[in-house]
């Protein structure tokens, strides 16, 4: 059987949460349990608690009692934590998207590698699946899902090309959704263009910008001063709004003087320039090329 996930940007992003040995972190996207057991490694005492809402993670729980597992949304992570005992934590890591295992499972929808039903879901629970997205959006919401989410240039032709077909049909499967877009694809950059599409699709059915606004809003409560917000995203929206956000304080990247001008960052920036995966790793593991890690230190001010 295939690896369920080679993990990305291993050591620089354990590294970079500057583990205490009896400290409390949190691994927010466990997938094949990669970050976590090298955190469990490095802790002493300490406790480890996951995330992941795909069910299919569970099968690479780590037997130690210092994990607690929790098979949520990482949007809920302050309800979580505050319900397992913890208000304040000294680390969190997020390594953001869909862990290779789904990517590689034709019956999740994901990849155009396949066939399959056209699903998407991370959470196999969640109401909102591609077919949902595809046969039922408006066309304008589904032509700004894909030039925001998919950075799709004729994105207006490709939603209502989308539009046309699905009133003849219903479309279900990854194999006519293709044939519906064909004559949109442009020639020599097939596989560019069709990952955008659905790369657009997934952060829409797995509302994926939404959570991780939520996500980064909660780290600035949850960190003790001096704890560490690490965080590995894999395309330019993410990694802008986890950018802005360590800079400021805020997801829109406007950080807010006080009375006197001042302004007091809750944040201090640790990799001034984002780090990215060397050749040797990009040759072992070609899905870490567009990995981006970013570190940042809670310091002791309060919300901007
Ligand atoms: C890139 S993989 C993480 C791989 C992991 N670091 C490892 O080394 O095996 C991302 C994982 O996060 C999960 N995930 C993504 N968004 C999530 C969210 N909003 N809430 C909970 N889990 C999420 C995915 O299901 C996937 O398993």
């Amino acid at each position: 059987m295939s690896e369920y996930h080679i993990p990305v940007l291993l050591e620089e992003s354990i590294d970079g949460l500057s583990l205490r040995p009896n400290g409390t972190y949190v691994d927010v996207t466990y997938g094949g349990g990669g970050h976590s057991r090298l955190i469990l490694e490095r802790l002493e005492g300490g406790k480890l608690v996951a995330f992941d809402q795909d069910q299919d993670a569970l099968q690479n729980l780590i037997d130690d009692e210092r994990l607690i597992f929790v098979a949520h949304n990482f949007k809920y992570i302050k309800n979580f934590l505050r319900y397992h005992g913890f208000d304040k934590v000294d680390g969190i890591l997020a390594d953001l998207g869909v862990s290779s295992h789904d990517f590689d499972q034709p019956d999740r929808g994901f990849s155009f590698r396949f066939d399959g039903d056209l699903d998407m879901r991370m959470n196999q629970s969640a109401e909102k699946d591609a077919v949902k997205v595809v046969n039922e959006y408006e066309v304008s919401v589904l032509g700004r899902i894909f030039r925001e989410f998919g950075e799709v240039q004729n994105w207006r032709n490709l939603a209502q090309t989308i539009e046309q077909a699905r009133s003849n049909q219903k479309i279900v499967t990854i194999s006519q959704f293709l044939k519906v877009i064909e004559r949109c694809v442009p020639a020599r950059v097939e596989k560019k263009y069709l990952a955008q599409v659905f790369q657009a699709l997934r952060i829409e059915v797995n509302n994926e910008m939404d959570a991780l606004e939520a996500f980064l809003e909660s780290s600035l409560d949850l960190l003790n001063p001096g704890g560490r917000l690490v965080v590995i995203s894999y395309h330019s929206l993410e990694d802008r709004m986890v950018k802005n956000f360590m800079r400021s304080g805020r997801v829109d990247g406007k950080s807010e003087q006080d009375f006197f001008g001042h302004y007091h960052l809750p944040f201090e920036v640790i990799t001034r320039k984002v780090l990215v995966p060397g050749e040797e790793e990009i040759a072992r593991n070609p899905r870490a090329r567009s990995a981006r890690l970013r570190i940042a230190e809670r310091t002791e001010h309060g919300r901007a």
